[in-house]
């Protein structure tokens, strides 16, 4: 008996060490973390903007994780959900439609006077086995696709303020090859209803929530590329079709070092504002080439300034979403063990380059609306003076 207390305690007090060492700055886990404001949020506010993050679900994330909770609360006034809103949550099996944890994230955000983005109603991912495997004939396949749309789209109407309605339908490997076919061909939407399945999906959403703002969303198109091209036709045929589709979704899925210049990006922007488009950052993480060193963190940094920049300056965009609220979890660390670090705050919560980067351009644009508005007023005592 005594024997095993000996080492529970040679075990406790093991336990212990390591985490008093852990937390000893030099370990790079910080001991007191930086939470002065003014933070994200409210910064955005002030400037009728949206400055969100993609929110996870779990044990790890919302609604349990405290760090990850009060980040969120302080910093973002949009969130989208990261996973629990696509056909592989709500739906397990044709009977169930599984609403708990959008439900959760809804009130969060309500109570937290956050704007959610619906993500995503149709994708050729994330979709349940009985959908994929399912061999569904044409007929089968829209009423399924219908039905859905119109049950998860009425379970929140009036508490989402827009959907990601589809997503990434344009293949990444065009070759511009007369003839070629841009669309995905691993899409079940695509092998059991046919093209038309886009136009059946906006048409849904439209129906199911008129007051929704439906977007397309997708990675890729944030610079001039064979699938921007394949993307913009794709929403002009739905326009000439009288499909109601509102935004589009540049994703931003960037690696350092190679983010589009603040030119690209707005001749983007531009480009889908033409079509008489809302345009928005939807996912953006910036992910570091592995050894993460202070001058990648640096340029990393002027990378996120850039597209605060020209998403501030863009007059049909109101939003940019990160990818997530924290480097620790992040989808690039099981998707791509080379890469790391893409977002603002670190694995331990703690602000990183990029945030400040971000906040100090917030502040910046509103001292420069602020300057406007009173050189605009000087302006106009100037001319009641004569
Ligand atoms: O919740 C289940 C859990 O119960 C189960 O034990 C576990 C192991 O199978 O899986 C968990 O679900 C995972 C889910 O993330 C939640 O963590 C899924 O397997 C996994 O596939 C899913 O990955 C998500 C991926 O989309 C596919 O839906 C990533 O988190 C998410 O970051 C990623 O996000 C996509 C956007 O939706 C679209 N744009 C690209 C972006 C990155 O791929």
């Amino acid at each position: 008996m005594m024997m095993r207390r000996r080492v529970f305690g040679l075990i406790f007090v093991a336990i212990m060490a390591v985490v008093l060492v852990a937390g000893m700055p030099g370990c790079g886990k910080p001991v007191k973390i930086d939470i002065t404001p003014p933070y994200l949020r409210d910064l955005a506010e002030q400037l009728n903007f949206y400055i969100g993050t993609a929110v996870g679900y779990g044990s790890q994330t919302f609604p349990n994780n405290s760090q990850y909770m009060r980040t969120l609360k302080r910093e973002f006034n949009a969130v989208v959900a990261e996973y629990t809103m696509k056909w592989g949550t709500i739906r397990p099996d044709r009977e169930t439609f599984n609403y708990r944890p959008g439900d959760e994230l809804l009130d969060f955000a309500e109570n937290n006077k956050m704007m959610v983005r619906g993500h995503t109603l149709s994708w050729h991912q994330s979709v349940p086995a009985w959908v994929e495997n399912g061999n569904f004939p044409r007929d089968e396949a829209i009423s399924l696709l219908q039905d859905h749309i119109n049950k998860v789209v009425g379970r929140w109407k009036g508490r989402i303020r827009e959907w990601d309605v589809v997503n990434e339908v344009i293949r990444d490997d065009l070759t511009g090859q007369t003839g070629e076919n841009p669309r995905r061909g691993n899409s079940v939407w695509e092998r059991s209803i046919g093209a038309d399945w886009v136009e059946i999906a906006f048409r849904a959403a439209a129906e199911a929530d008129p007051d929704a703002l439906l977007f397309y969303n997708d990675y890729g198109i944030e610079r001039k590329s064979r699938k921007q091209d394949a993307v913009y036709a794709l929403i002009q045929d739905l326009q000439g079709k009288g499909v109601k589709i509102d935004g589009v979704g540049f994703q931003g899925h960037f690696v350092c070092g190679n983010v589009p210049s603040e030119e690209e990006l707005k001749a983007s922007l531009d480009r889908f504002a033409g079509l008489g488009l809302r345009v928005q950052f939807t996912e953006v993480d910036i992910r570091i080439k592995k050894p993460v060193t202070p001058e990648k963190l640096t340029l990393q940094a002027k990378e996120y300034e850039r597209i605060i920049k020209v998403a501030l300056e863009h007059p049909a965009c109101d939003a940019v979403l990160f990818w997530g609220v924290d480097d620790g979890h992040s989808w690039i660390n099981s998707w791509d063990k080379n890469y790391g670090a893409p977002l603002l705050f670190d694995s331990w919560y703690d602000r990183k380059p990029a945030y400040y980067a971000v906040r100090d351009y917030l502040l910046a644009e509103i001292e420069r609306r602020q300057g406007g508005e009173e050189g605009e007023e000087n302006e106009k005592k100037e001319a009641q003076d004569g």
